[in-house]
């Protein structure tokens, strides 16, 4: 069977999906396949054309107003030594699709159907052409359902509230309390398993891991040995 394979990651906010799903491309030969990055790069596109607006709420009310159509982007996504990158009229983003600004406005974007479809069709002509491993929400369940290969990792709130904490401390930026950064996830939680489309689930057949008690090598070498060099 030369069909290209699919490796399905999905999980809330904070559970490893990019970090694990990193390490295992890198150990299996093949990409890794970020869908949440394409999200961003969507709402940065959106916001370049409709502006930031005063506030998200506002944001997206011109969005749903004007609604631009997703292919009418100079949108590209492509690889440079496994790392994922994305270009809007041929800019390289680099770390303007990571700002709060837009993690504030994206739920606009993965709300809409003809967004959505968008990132889907991205991916799986990705997947049409190569082995992928692919994180974010709705990978086993919408995107890529017919793969045999699907995982589902998660953790406790708080567990991913220090983790995050973690991260921005390291990276040198201000962090907030984490009962302010619990609060944000469980937010996001709450936007994404609710979303009429797309929605976050645990897809039928998905190996689940609870990472909350477990580092990130470990989920590596658990998901290894699920796959049995079958991938
Ligand atoms: O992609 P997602 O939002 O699911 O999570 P991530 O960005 O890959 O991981 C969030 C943070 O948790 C990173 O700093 C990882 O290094 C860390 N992590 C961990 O501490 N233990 C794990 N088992 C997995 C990730
Ligand atoms: O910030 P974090 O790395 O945790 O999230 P992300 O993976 O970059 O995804 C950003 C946002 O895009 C998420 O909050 C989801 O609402 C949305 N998303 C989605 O709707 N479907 C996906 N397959 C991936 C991301």
């Amino acid at each position: 069977n030369a069909k290209p394979r699919i490796l399905s990651l999905d999980g809330p906010a904070g559970s490893g999906k990019s970090t694990v799903a990193g390490i295992i491309a890198r150990r299996l030969g093949c990409l890794h396949a970020d869908s949440g990055a394409i999200y961003r790069s969507l709402t940065y596109a959106c916001m370049q054309l409709l502006g930031e607006q005063a506030s998200p709420e506002e944001f997206g009310r011109v969005f749903l107003e004007q609604t631009p159509d997703p292919h009418g982007f100079a949108l590209r996504v492509d690889y440079d030594n496994g790392k994922q990158l994305h270009y809007l009229n041929e800019e390289e983003l680099g770390l303007k699709i990571r700002t709060p600004s837009v993690t504030a406005r994206i739920r606009y974007i993965a709300d809409h159907a003809q967004y959505r479809n968008r990132v889907n069709e991205l991916l799986r002509e990705l997947g049409a052409k190569t082995a992928l491993i692919v994180d974010g929400r709705d990978i086993g369940t919408v995107v890529f359902p017919d793969t045999p290969f699907k995982f589902y990792l998660d953790a406790a709130v708080r567990t991913r509230a220090e983790r995050r904490r973690k991260e921005l401390i390291e990276s040198g930026m201000e962090a907030p309390s984490l009962e302010e950064l619990e609060k944000q996830i469980a937010d996001r939680d709450e936007q994404d398993r609710n979303r009429k489309i797309g929605a976050l689930q645990i897809p039928p057949g998905a190996i689940l891991i609870d990472t909350s008690n477990i580092d990130r090598d470990m989920v590596v070498s658990g998901i290894l040995a699920h796959l049995q060099e079958q991938f």
